[in-house]
């Protein structure tokens, strides 16, 4: 298995964005998670495509899109026209499922669903074959450092099945309340991908300029466990 770790941005310090995504790249991170909130789909709002078109330069890293807008379809080309690699959405968001997933590879990109806690595993039923990133919310959507919630576990031991019944190349990711000390227990669950924002950018907010191979290392070293 081929971990792969994502740092959200969200919690990086946006006065030095461009220097947060190649300090975490330049410490070991493999995706660019990068949170998309409109204040409407989710209590928060964030940043949008002039973001992502502004840090895309500052390394080759994927940028890992996660939508909490509503509607989900009109902002998709802008993102891949920003430089998205990735980009996924939350299927109760969306009018249409399947033709916001066709929209995404038809802009080039690699897509994926995000379920948040409450939302049942239904949807994944006729699209699997469209996915390249299955997203589990492991804490409800909206802001960053929250705890994570223990039934994802189960959860994500069922998209696990799933996913191996497909044979499909299909990464399985979570994001929410993942730290140094649950990253290997979720690993066991099946995630193969960790998003972290307050566990990798509140760590190395301490040190100038900020470092962060230190947590970094510390997470592949749980991963390594196995
Ligand atoms: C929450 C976001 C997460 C968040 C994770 O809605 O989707 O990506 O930044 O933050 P931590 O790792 O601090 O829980
Ligand atoms: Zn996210």
């Amino acid at each position: 298995m081929t971990f792969r770790i994502a740092p959200s941005i969200l919690s990086a310090n946006f006065a030095k964005l461009g220097e947060e995504v190649a300090n975490v790249i330049a410490a070991g991170a493999d995706w660019i998670h990068f949170d998309v909130m409109d204040n409407h789909y989710v209590p928060n709002l964030t940043i949008g495509p002039l973001v992502c078109e502004a840090i895309r330069p500052v390394t080759e890293a994927p940028i890992d899109v996660h939508l909490m807008v509503k509607p989900v379809d009109r902002i998709i080309p802008d993102f891949a026209k920003a430089g998205a690699n990735i980009i996924t959405f939350h299927p109760e968001a969306s009018e249409h499922i399947d033709r916001s997933l066709a929209l995404i590879k038809e802009s080039g990109c690699r897509a994926g669903l995000v379920f948040n806690p409450g939302t049942p595993l239904h949807y994944l039923d006729h699209v699997m074959d469209k996915l390249d990133v299955i997203l589990l919310m492991s804490v409800n959507p909206g802001f960053g450092g929250q705890k994570f919630i223990p039934e994802t576990l189960n959860k994500l031991r069922a998209v696990r099945k799933r996913i191996d019944a497909s044979g499909g190349d299909i990464r399985l990711e979570v994001d929410g309340g993942v730290k140094v000390d649950n990253i290997a227990e979720i690993a066991r669950a099946g995630a193969d991908t960790f998003v972290a924002g307050s566990a990798v950018y509140g760590a190395g907010k301490d040190t100038d300029p900020h470092r962060y191979d230190t947590v970094i290392g510390a997470l592949r070293a749980e991963l390594a466990k196995g």
